[in-house]
């Protein structure tokens, strides 16, 4: 069995903070109400910035971060909803801007918040028919470009950012990975390019539903692929969209919140883009330290689930 390891991470956030109040100056809110009912504070807004910048500037990060030559990349998977283009690929502008060669694969996946987990399993199956040993992959989104500014139960729960990996094949890596969708259109979407005006659409009590549901089954199911209990992972990192999902996935887990990686605080719900950030803040932060064993999980437009469990 061949597992990921993860070489690098890298990170690139819009400098605009909207915090809780700005929302309320724009949509009937508060702070109280956001804060209490997801964990949310603030979030960042491209400005300057746009999704194709901020997947080269997570993507080049991580790369810069790993010591691998560009030319040592064997394949580019960028994982987002928002993409600058609906052709050509961001991958294909970040093969670009970090000269990548042009004989590398480089596409985009569209799996709503869960394609970051998409992503780890494309690029391990594509780096074992691959002649390099690296894949680069990038989960990215400008998410304001599609929020409805006058929707109030949408508006308040999301963000832009990036968050990239550099990741690498290992014979005997510790690995397991589950991957699903359950078909669902009505429940989380995206609008097609072309629609104007182009919105994200969410019933929040069904996402909230499926997610509590769906965050302990991976978890178990990364267990028993594995053959760990819990007690040995040192960290989960949940996709970041609503702290009271965590709050009861922990719950039905019977686990404490210490385990959870959170920052949803700070940056809303930034869908692809959500877990690559969350691991690269945790290893800028130490939290993240050699040999532990790690849980990502994520849920999202599709309706998609994903877990990966790896060590670091
Ligand atoms: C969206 C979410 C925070 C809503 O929380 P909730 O407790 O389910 O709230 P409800 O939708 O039942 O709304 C309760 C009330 O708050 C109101 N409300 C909705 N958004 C509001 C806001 N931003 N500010 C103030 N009031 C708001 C509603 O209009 C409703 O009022 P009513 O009772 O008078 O009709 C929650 O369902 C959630 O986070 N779901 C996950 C969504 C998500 O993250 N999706 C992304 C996909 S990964």
């Amino acid at each position: 069995m061949k597992g990921l390891k993860f070489i690098s991470t890298g990170r690139s956030i819009p400098e605009k903070v909207v915090t809780n109040d700005d929302m309320s100056r724009i949509v009937d809110t508060s702070d109280e109400w956001i804060r209490t009912r997801t964990g949310i504070h603030q979030r960042h807004f491209c400005e300057q910035e746009d999704a194709a910048s901020l997947a080269i500037g997570a993507a080049r990060q991580a790369l810069e971060r790993s010591g691998i030559s560009p030319a040592e990349i064997g394949v580019c998977v960028a994982a987002t909803v928002t993409p600058q283009h609906a052709s050509p690929a961001n991958a294909c502008l970040i093969q670009a801007a970090l000269g990548l060669e042009e004989d590398t694969p480089c596409f985009d996946i569209s799996a709503g918040c869960t394609g970051f987990l998409y992503g780890l399993e494309v690029v391990r199956g594509m780096l074992t028919i691959s002649p390099k040993r690296y894949a680069l992959l990038v989960g990215g989104e400008e998410l304001s470009r599609v929020m409805d500014m006058t929707d109030r139960s949408t508006c308040v729960l999301f963000g832009d950012g990036a968050g990239a990996a550099v990741v690498t094949l290992e014979e005997g890596a510790l690995w397991a990975a589950t991957l699903g969708t359950r078909g669902n259109a009505e429940i989380l979407s995206v609008d097609a390019v072309g629609r104007a005006p182009s919105y994200i659409h969410v019933d929040g009590q069904g996402v909230y539903r499926f997610a509590v549901e769906v965050i302990p089954h991976c978890a178990k199911e990364l267990l028993a692929q594995s053959g760990l209990t819990l007690d040995e992972v040192a960290w989960i990192v949940p996709h970041q969209a609503n702290r009271r999902i965590v709050e009861t996935a922990a719950k039905r887990l019977h686990l404490d919140m210490e385990k959870f990686f959170l920052n949803i605080d700070r940056y809303g719900n930034t869908s692809a883009a959500s877990i690559p950030i969350a691991l690269d803040e945790m290893a800028q932060q130490g939290l993240l330290q050699k040999g532990q064993k790690v849980m990502a999980i994520a849920f999202g437009a599709g309706l998609t689930w994903g877990g990966a469990l790896f060590q670091w």
